[in-house]
């Protein structure tokens, strides 16, 4: 019997699973294991010798039973924790990671322009790319002899042979959405317009196609000092800078009078750009008060509303912000170039959270 122990105890304790336990139960204590055999040979037995060996065998069989329980619930934990450590998984760790591709340092400065100018109550308007020239230039004020038309190296679109009506343009600007938003909504308005606009002009500051924000405000009483206010403002939210020093200098648009050029206070020390001090003077934008004839021409009486207006190169102000030298290296698609000057696509600008974190 110490023998029948030893080897099952033994068997029990190496078997590696629930398969090789049953095996071993049934090698034993089966209906024609082992110690159940042993247990019929019980009755050929005198009644001293069985009295001696029956509790011993039954002794026996418990402990084998025990055994394979036992050796069953470890079998059994082993797993569970082979299971914990295979499927472990920490829940605290971000459940998305940081996306490969990041947001256009022009798609991001739109964001911050439109933040900006929402939070003083601007809405946001739209107008097409392929534009009329009416809307372009003469709602504008530039008729068709103006050199304006010719400074501004407009590409124009096919007609097809025989249709001698005035060409389409592609935008040069982000004025003829003035014109477009004065038709749609009348007065009073609050609007901006970013978008592309193109140019037959290619060299280190200039792309055939590129940015800008147009700022349009219509009311009874609107003057200068407002247009003055909302620019200086918006100066010191977009550059993220306490204090900004705008000089307004007076200049000529065909679509504004009086006009001004808006140019903001900066120092190149060592080489790098500073807003709000120093002794040079950096154009931003330019603006004025909207002429009258543009008024007339989006249905709006000049007698009762007036307004002030603008327009923003977005290329240009994304250079000087994030320090940025060439305007080309924003179109060339380049993944490393992107990589270095992108923001990551889950951080929309928030007035309140800071612009560009
Ligand atoms: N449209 C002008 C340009 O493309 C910029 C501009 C100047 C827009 C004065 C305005 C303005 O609205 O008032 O150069």
């Amino acid at each position: 019997m110490d023998d029948l122990r030893d080897k099952y105890m033994r068997l029990i304790a190496g078997a590696a699973d629930e398969a090789a336990l049953e095996e071993l139960r049934v090698q034993a204590v089966g209906k024609k294991g082992e110690i159940s055999l042993k247990m019929r040979e019980l009755g050929k037995m005198s009644p001293d010798e069985r009295k001696e060996a029956g509790p011993r065998l039954n002794a026996l069989k418990d402990e084998i039973n025990g055994a394979l329980a036992a050796r069953k619930a470890a079998l059994g934990d082993a797993a569970l924790e082979e299971r914990l450590r295979a499927e472990w998984l920490d829940v605290t760790l971000p459940a998305r990671q940081r996306p490969a591709g990041t947001i256009h340092p022009v798609s991001q400065v739109t964001e911050e322009v439109t933040a900006i100018f929402a939070d003083m109550g601007f809405a946001v308007a739209e107008g097409p790319q392929v534009e009329t020239d009416w809307h372009n230039f003469d709602a504008l004020n530039i008729p068709g002899h103006h050199p304006a038309r010719a400074e501004m190296d407009t590409f124009y679109m096919a007609r097809a042979e025989g249709d001698d009506r005035p060409p389409h343009v592609l935008r040069t600007h982000t004025s003829p959405v003035q014109i477009r938003s004065m038709l749609a909504h009348g007065a009073p308005l609050r609007v901006i317009a970013p978008g592309r606009v193109y140019r037959a002009d290619y060299d280190q500051t200039h792309t055939p196609m590129f940015h800008q924000v147009e700022g349009l405000a219509i009311d009874t009483d609107i003057t200068m000092a407002n247009l003055k206010w909302c620019l200086e403002e918006f100066c010191r939210a977009f550059f993220e800078v306490d204090h900004v020093d705008l000089r307004f200098r007076a200049s000529h648009f065909p679509f504004t009078e009086p006009s001004a050029e808006v140019d903001i206070r900066c120092s190149w020390e060592g080489g790098t750009l500073k807003l709000g001090e120093g002794d040079d003077w950096l154009e931003i934008l330019g603006s004025g008060m909207v002429h009258p004839k543009v008024l007339a021409a989006g249905d709006i009486d000049p007698t009762a509303w007036q307004g002030f207006a603008f327009g923003m190169g977005i290329d240009r102000i994304a250079m000087l912000k994030y320090g940025i030298p060439d305007l080309r290296a924003f179109f060339d698609s380049d993944l490393r170039w992107l990589r270095h000057y992108g923001f990551g696509a889950l951080d929309m600008p928030a007035i309140h959270a800071g612009l560009s974190r």
